[in-house]
Parts: C-alpha cells; structure tokens; sequence
C-alpha cells in the first residue's frame, strides 16, 4: 500500500485590530530607539498587539475556525480535524495545555489536542509531527495553529531589545491524507535542536528552574531575553544547513525552489539564508513589515498572505523555515497549497456555539 501524503488543504489567520508603528510603540513605551533604525535592521514597520482581553486561545481558536471554512469551501464539504496540535510559547495558562480548551471552542470535544512548546519554530515542529501521524496512517485531518500573544504575556515594552520585534497573531493549516504531487503536499522534513545554547533566548523565571517569587528573582526576569547578535548568527547558519538537508533528501537544488517562505524575524536573516541558498528576492515571500516577529504563528500568517495575494501558483515548489529558542530548527519542502485563505477576528468566534462554524466542522 502507498504511503498517504500530508497535503495543507486550509489556510486561516487572525489577528488582533490593533495596528502600532514604531514610532507610535516608541513613543507609547518611551523607548530609546528611532523608527529608521528598526525599519532599517530589522524590516519591521509595524506589528499587531493584543488588547489584555485577547488570549493566545482566542487567536489560535479564530485562526483555527478561518482554516476550517477555508478547507470547507475548497473542499464543498467541510472537514472535521481528528488531532490539534497548537504551536505556543505564550500558552493561555502554565497548566493545564491551552490546545484541548481551543478544541472545545471549536466543537472537538472528544478530540486530542496538545500544544508544542519549540518558540519560533513550533509551527514546524508541529507540522512535522502532523506530517508524520498521517504517514504513520494513525490520524487524517490533523489541524496545526501556531498562535501567540508575546506583548500581553512575555514581553517588557520597556525593554528595546525585545519590545520593538514581536507582534501577536495566529495562523493555523488544516491537513490531510492525499497524494504526493497535489497543491499543498509536504514532501520531505527536517529538524534539528542544540540546548547548549538555550541560554541565548530564554524567560529565565517563572518554570522549575527558577519559580517565580523566589527571593533572588529580579523585576524583570519572567520576561523574555535575547542575546539578539548570537540569536542572528545562528538563525543565518541552522535555518540554511536545514534548508540545505531537506532539500537534498526532496531532491531538489535552491534553483527549483520557486517559493520561499522563512520564520519571519528580521529581514537581514531571510536575505542572509536566501542568499546563501541562492534564492532570488522575488521568490522570498513574507509580512515581517506590517506584524514584526509573531514567533510561532509567523510562518503560517506568511504563508496565508502569500496565498492571500496570490503571489505564487498552486503547486509551486515551495521551502519553508523556522528557527527560535531552544534553540530549535526546521525545514520543510512542500507544493504551494491551493486553498484560499479565511481571516477572523479574534473575538468573532465567541461565543463558541456559533451554528455556522458547528455545522461546518462536522
Ligand atoms: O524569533 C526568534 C529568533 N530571533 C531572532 O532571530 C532575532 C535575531 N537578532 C536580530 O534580529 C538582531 O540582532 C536585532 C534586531 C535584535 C539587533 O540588531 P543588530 O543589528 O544585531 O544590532 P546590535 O545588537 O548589533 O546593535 C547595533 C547597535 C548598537 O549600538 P552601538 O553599540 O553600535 O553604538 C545598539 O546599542 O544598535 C543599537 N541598538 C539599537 N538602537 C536603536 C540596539 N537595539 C536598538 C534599538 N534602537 N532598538
């Protein structure tokens, strides 16, 4: 019997309406940075924050319920997801998972759902997961969301380093079963992690290692660091070698690679790997200038928008990559899907008895 292949066969996104330029964040944090520099080093002109009311559930739910009707129409039935993995590092509570509660939202219950905890590059640990459930023949209709809400929960706005990067969002993808060579396949994977350098991004109280409200715990230390120069260096390096190896075993050379969509940190970093990989600008997709660095939702919230403004045909030979704390990498390739994107509000799916959605899920 054939090995079934994954296929993206929905695509959904929602973000939060509240859209804050640098100068506006600047301003508003009172932050000693200026709008040049960070449009200039980083690509960065705006990104969405969440209002204190908006959680990652909410975002990952709504994201969750666009991909469903998105699959639905391509479909002209709807879908109903067998597993939910959620990619988060800003999960709604410490304990217990915030995937099960998205499902529910979403009329799962009964389903298993679990969240992916690999920073930046939980969508495609997530996704490789996915992929390999449905070749292992154990699920069929994974639903994969990468959500977060960075400003609310990890971040100090005073903080410029961190508080000028990251925006919040969700994007999710509906999987399942079909053949290799069809518009939104996955084809070949590859991850990697190094812990030896975990200490390069990381929120050093608040887990086991450091409980929160032990005497030598700092104001700040439940807040999100980066060593920004090392982070980069490794960025550049780990997300090329991974491109590098799972474009090898698809048997593909850089010059097939008709789309590239990469975690979206810092323009200089996807210029850096795609010119290193020799894959032109043109073929370089992504929304790093109006939503920053959204961590795990960055790479389906790229994609979705590239889809969106149809900047590349249905089949196109696509490579995507992530990189974030941990540290951990991936790479994935995949024929560009055929879906068309749905976008909702975050608090558009409350409450979660909508008939609509219900109905279109079972
Ligand atoms: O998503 C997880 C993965 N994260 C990433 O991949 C992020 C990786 N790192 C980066 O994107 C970049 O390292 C940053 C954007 C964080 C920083 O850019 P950089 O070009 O590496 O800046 P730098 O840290 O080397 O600093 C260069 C200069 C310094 O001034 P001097 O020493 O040259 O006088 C900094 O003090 O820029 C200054 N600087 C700033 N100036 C205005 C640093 N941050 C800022 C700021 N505004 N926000």
């Amino acid at each position: 019997m054939r090995t079934p292949a994954a296929v993206l066969c929905g695509l959904g996104t929602s973000l939060p309406e509240h859209s804050v330029s640098n100068s506006r964040l600047i301003a508003q944090n009172h932050l000693d940075s200026d709008d040049r520099w960070i449009l200039e080093r980083t690509g960065i002109a705006a990104r969405r924050l969440a209002d204190s009311r908006t959680s990652t559930g909410d975002l990952a739910r709504a994201a969750g319920r666009a991909a469903l009707e998105s699959a639905a129409e391509l479909a002209g039935a709807p879908l109903r997801p067998d597993i939910v993995l959620l990619a988060t590092t800003t999960p709604d509570h410490r304990c217990p998972a915030t995937a099960p509660e998205v499902a529910h939202g979403l009329g799962l219950d009964g389903v298993p759902a679990l969240d992916v905890s690999a920073a930046c590059a939980g969508f495609v640990y997530a996704t490789a997961c996915a992929q390999a459930l449905i070749t292992a023949g154990l699920y069929e209709r994974p639903l994969v969301i990468g959500a977060e809400t960075y400003s609310t929960t990890l971040i100090d706005p005073h903080d410029r380093d961190t508080a000028i990067l990251f925006g919040d969002g969700a994007g999710a993808v509906l999987i399942r079963t079909g053949t290799p060579d069809e518009p939104g396949a996955l084809i070949a994977q590859d991850l990697g992690s190094d812990g030896g350098h975990a200490g390069l991004i990381q929120v050093p109280a608040g887990g086991s290692r450091r409980p929160l409200g032990t005497p030598d715990t700092g104001p700040h230390e439940h807040c999100f660091r980066m060593n920004g120069r090392a982070v980069y260096a490794h960025a550049v390096r780990r997300m090329t070698d991974s491109a590098l190896n799972v474009l090898k075993s698809t048997g593909w050379s850089p010059d097939d690679v008709e789309a590239f969509i990469s975690h979206q940190a810092n323009q200089r970093i996807i210029d850096a790997v795609g010119e290193r990989l020799g894959v032109p600008p043109a073929r370089r997709h992504g929304n790093l200038r109006e939503l920053g660095n959204t961590a795990a939702a960055s790479i389906p919230l790229a994609l979705a928008d590239t889809a969106t403004r149809q900047l590349v045909e249905p089949g196109a030979r696509t490579l995507i990559t992530g990189f974030g704390g941990g540290l951990a990498w991936g790479a994935h390739t995949l024929r560009f899907p055929e879906a068309r994107p749905r976008s909702r509000p975050p608090h558009a799916s409350l409450p979660h008895t909508d008939t609509d959605t219900e109905k279109a899920i079972r």
